[in-house]
C-alpha cells in the first residue's frame, strides 16, 4: 500500500514481463470494487467487467493480441463499454461511453500497483476476434485488455513524460 497518490502514480508503469504466480481471489475482488467505484458521466456506468481466468478464456484472449509477454499474464480483465448505456451530451451528440470505461480502467491499473500488480493496457487487439470469442453483443465493444499479474522485470522502464510546462496553460 502506498503513502500518497504521487507514489502509487509513480509506480505504476506497463509492465510486459510477468511471472506464472496466481492472483489471489481477495486482490481481484479488490481491484474489481475499485473499477466498480469509478465515476462516470450521469453515473451511468456503463460498462462490464469479463474476468478472464480459464485457460480456454486465456487460450481465446492470447489470439486477440499475439505477443509473447501477453501471453505470460495469469489473469486478464476486458473492459467492455455500452454505448446505448452511457450518457450522451445533448450540445454535441458526443457519446462517453469510452470516457467512463478508460476511467474504470484506470482504476484497474492502479488499483493493481497498490497490490504490487502489473498491468498493461492493451488496445492494439483484433476487436471483431474478441466480440466473437466472448460473445460480445452490438451494443458493447472492448475498450482495453488488462493483462495483471506479479511483474518479472528486472529493470523497471524510466517514465518518459513532457515538461509540466508544456502542459499546463495557467490563465
Ligand atoms: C489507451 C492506451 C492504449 C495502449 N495500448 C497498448 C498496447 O496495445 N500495447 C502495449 O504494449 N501498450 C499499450 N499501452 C501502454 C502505453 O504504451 C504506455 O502506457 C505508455 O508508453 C507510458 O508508459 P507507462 O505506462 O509505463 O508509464 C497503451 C496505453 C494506453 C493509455
Amino acid at each position: 500500500m502506498y503513502k500518497n497518490f504521487l507514489e502509487l502514480a509513480k509506480s505504476r508503469y506497463s509492465v510486459r514481463e510477468y511471472s506464472s504466480k496466481e492472483v489471489e481471489q481477495d486482490k481481484i475482488d479488490y481491484i474489481i470494487e475499485c473499477a466498480r467505484l469509478a465515476p462516470s458521466a450521469v453515473n451511468k456506468q456503463p460498462w462490464i467487467f469479463i474476468v478472464v481466468k480459464s485457460e480456454k478464456g486465456k487460450e481465446d484472449l492470447r489470439s486477440c493480441y499475439s505477443r509473447e509477454w501477453f501471453n505470460q499474464a495469469p489473469l486478464y480483465i476486458i473492459v467492455l463499454a455500452n454505448r446505448d448505456a452511457a450518457w450522451v451530451r445533448a450540445s454535441d451528440k458526443k457519446n462517453h461511453c469510452d470516457i467512463d470505461a478508460s476511467i474504470a480502467i484506470e482504476h484497474i491499473c492502479l488499483a493493481a500497483a497498490d497490490l504490487g500488480l502489473g498491468t498493461c493496457w492493451v488496445c492494439n487487439f483484433d476487436v471483431e476476434r474478441c466480440k466473437k470469442l466472448f460473445d460480445i453483443g452490438t451494443s458493447s465493444h472492448p475498450v482495453a485488455l488488462i493483462p495483471i499479474g506479479y511483474p518479472n522485470e528486472k529493470v523497471i522502464p524510466v517514465k518518459t513524460r513532457k515538461e509540466v510546462k508544456e502542459l499546463v496553460r495557467v490563465v
